[in-house]
Parts: structure tokens; C-alpha cells; sequence
């Protein structure tokens, strides 16, 4: 089975990252061909300053490849060196009817947001199924905010094959649900938009400061507490064992406890937790040219597959001289 998903290079990884999304594709990668890329043509949806879309993919890069990506075994590229997507996207918006991306939840969401939307931010679906359909992916692991993303890929997938002949794989979504949404420092959704992260590989003494300064409520060290509506307690669910996690959830209820003694803990835990890759992610940084050519073969292993779904699909519509 082919397993594919995409991140987009919008600045160093969070753990909400990691435990929402990395952490399933890692494991996925073992049993599955496994297909994994940065997203950067859909980050310029954002405008970011193009020194920046360069440094963040590079830091994704690191970030992935020091948690386990197998570069070996899974292709691992980033998306604008495959630029037959884009042809694909173009070919796929001219079968995809307008209310389709009009419904996008997403796209309505910034709308409401008052970002002002370019074509691209509207479009973003069609090239979000064209990296899925160009290489006839079967599972594609995505957080529960990308799901309806993968329906109207399956959705634009339908109409081609109805006009043209079962030329492209329609994929099943795999919703990562394991997970409920990583709460950030303010309690908020954990979001690199948001300044409310925690790198997985920023310096420990940040990590400890960070973690102190999780919002909680004002319930006197005294008094029972409720887990379940603690931001410290949800972290605390990802990285402590299932034995500790026991004796926190009966600290909080029995009282007694201040929350500055589950933080405390709470940063040991996520500090020990990916100590194993951090020496790993330090020898990456100081040699970026390794990096860049891991990428490059990716990019070009994933061009071999892109570039023959492409011309079945140019062979399908009728462009280039294939039908006279
Ligand atoms: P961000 O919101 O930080 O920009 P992205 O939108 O780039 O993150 O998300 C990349 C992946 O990480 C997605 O699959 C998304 O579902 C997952 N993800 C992001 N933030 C969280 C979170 N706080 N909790 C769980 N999963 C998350
Ligand atoms: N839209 C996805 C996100 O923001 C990233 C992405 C781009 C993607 N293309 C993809 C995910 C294809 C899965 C498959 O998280």
C-alpha cells in the first residue's frame, strides 16, 4: 500500500506536530511504501518571505530525518521539485466544479479570518488531490482538519475517471484520531501561527520555561482538581507512562498538588522523551548539503512515478499529439 502526506514548511515542528501527525507517519512508514514531501507550493499560498520558505524546509527536513525518516526506504522530497504537480493541478481544476472548493471549510475559515484570499489559497485543494492522485496513493495520514480536503480529492479523482477512463487511484483517508487536538501554552490549539508552541528540538532550558508557564486554572494547591480540563494533564497523557499517568490523575483528584509539580515533571518527561534524536538533529544542522541531496533523491525518485501517472493523464484529457 502506498502512504502519502505532506507537511508545509511553515517553521520548526511542535509537538503538536509530532504526536497529531509525524509520529503516525514514522510509524506507517515500516509497513507501507511510504511517500512524504514539503509542502512548499502550498505554503506561498501565505506569501512567507522566500529566505524563510527556504530555512523552514531545510528545519522540517532535520526535523523529520533525525526522528527516523527512513530516506532509504521512504521518498522523502520537497513538492516544487516535482513540478509535474502543478500541470496535474491545472488539468484537475478543469474538471472540478466550483461549489467543490467553494464548500472548503478551510478556505471559509481564513475567509472569516479576514485574510484577503489569493486564487492560490482558493485553489489549494485541487493541488493538495493532484499531489495525492499523481502518485496513486492508497492511505493518506492527515490530521481531522485536512479531511474534507482528501473527500474532494476523492470527489475530483470520480469525475476524471467518469469523463476519461480509470485512469487515477481513488484513495481512502486515514484520519489520524489517536490523538485529541495538543493543547499550546495558552490552551489554545498548539499552532505555529499562534506563538503558543513547543518545538520538539528547541534548547531544554527553553522547554522548561515553557512548560512553567502553561496556562492553568486559579484551584488553590489544596483543593481536588480535574484533569480532564488541565492543559499540563493533556501533555502529560503523550509522554508519561500508563502507570504514572494513573497516580497524576489521582493526585489532581485527591487535592494537594500544585500544578507547579506536574509542569515540573511534565518538562523532564517531554526533555527525556526526544532526547534520543537530539545529538542526531545537531549533526544534521551542521551539514545542510547532506540534507539538500537526501532531498534531491527524493525528489528525484518521486519525479519517476509523478512523471508517468502525468502522461497517462495528458494521453486521457487528449493533450500533446497521443490521439490523431
Ligand atoms: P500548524 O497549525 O502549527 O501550522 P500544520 O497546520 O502545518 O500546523 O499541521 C501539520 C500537521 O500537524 C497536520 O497534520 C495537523 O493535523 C497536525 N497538527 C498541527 N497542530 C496540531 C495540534 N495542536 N494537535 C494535533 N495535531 C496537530
Ligand atoms: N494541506 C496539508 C496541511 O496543511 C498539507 C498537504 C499538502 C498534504 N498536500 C498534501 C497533506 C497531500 C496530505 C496529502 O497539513
Amino acid at each position: 500500500m502506498r502512504v502519502l502526506s505532506g507537511i508545509q514548511p511553515s517553521g520548526r515542528l511542535h509537538i503538536g506536530n509530532f504526536f497529531g501527525a509525524m509520529r503516525q507517519h514514522l510509524q506507517l512508514q515500516a509497513e507501507h511504501d511510504g511517500f512524504y514531501f514539503i509542502a512548499d507550493y502550498h505554503a506561498l499560498t501565505s506569501n512567507p518571505a522566500p529566505s524563510d520558505i527556504a530555512k523552514h524546509t531545510l528545519d522540517v527536513a532535520m526535523d523529520y530525518i533525525a526522528l527516523g525518516l527512513d530516506t532509504k526506504k521512504t521518498v522523502f522530497w520537497r513538492q516544487s521539485d516535482v513540478p509535474q504537480v502543478t500541470e496535474l493541478a491545472w488539468i484537475l481544476s478543469c474538471i472540478t466544479p466550483m461549489g467543490l472548493l467553494q464548500r472548503c471549510t478551510s478556505y471559509k475559515d481564513k475567509v472569516a479570518q479576514g485574510i484577503s484570499p489569493n486564487h492560490g489559497l482558493f485553489a489549494y485543494p485541487v493541488l493538495q488531490a493532484a499531489d495525492i492522485l499523481i502518485f496513486h496513493s492508497n492511505l493518506v495520514p492527515v490530521g481531522a482538519d485536512q479531511k474534507q480536503h482528501i473527500e474532494v480529492t476523492r470527489d475530483i479523482a470520480g469525475f476524471f475517471n467518469n469523463a476519461y477512463g480509470q485512469v487515477l487511484t481513488i484513495p481512502n483517508e486515514h484520519i489520524i484520531e489517536s490523538v485529541a487536538v495538543v493543547p499550546g501554552i495558552d490552551g489554545q490549539k498548539m499552532s505555529k501561527s499562534d506563538g503558543n508552541t513547543i518545538e520538539i528540538f528547541e534548547p531544554e532550558s527553553i522547554v522548561k520555561k515553557k512548560v512553567m508557564r502553561i496556562v492553568t486554572d486559579s484551584t488553590p494547591v489544596e483543593s481536588p482538581k480535574d484533569p480532564e480540563k488541565c492543559n499540563v494533564f493533556a501533555l502529560l497523557k503523550l509522554v508519561a507512562s500508563s502507570g504514572e499517568l494513573k497516580d497524576w490523575e489521582n493526585r489532581y483528584r485527591n487535592g494537594g498538588m500544585g500544578y507547579g509539580e506536574a509542569k515540573k515533571r511534565l518538562a523532564e518527561l517531554l526533555i527525556e522523551y526526544f532526547k534520543p534524536y537530539r545529538h542526531r538533529r545537531a549533526e544534521l544542522e551542521k551539514n545542510h548539503g547532506y540534507i539538500k541531496e537526501l532531498l534531491a533523491n527524493g525528489a528525484s525518485r518521486a519525479k519517476a512515478v509523478a512523471s508517468k501517472t502525468l502522461l497517462d493523464v495528458r494521453k486521457a484529457v487528449g493533450l500533446g499529439a497521443y490521439n490523431v
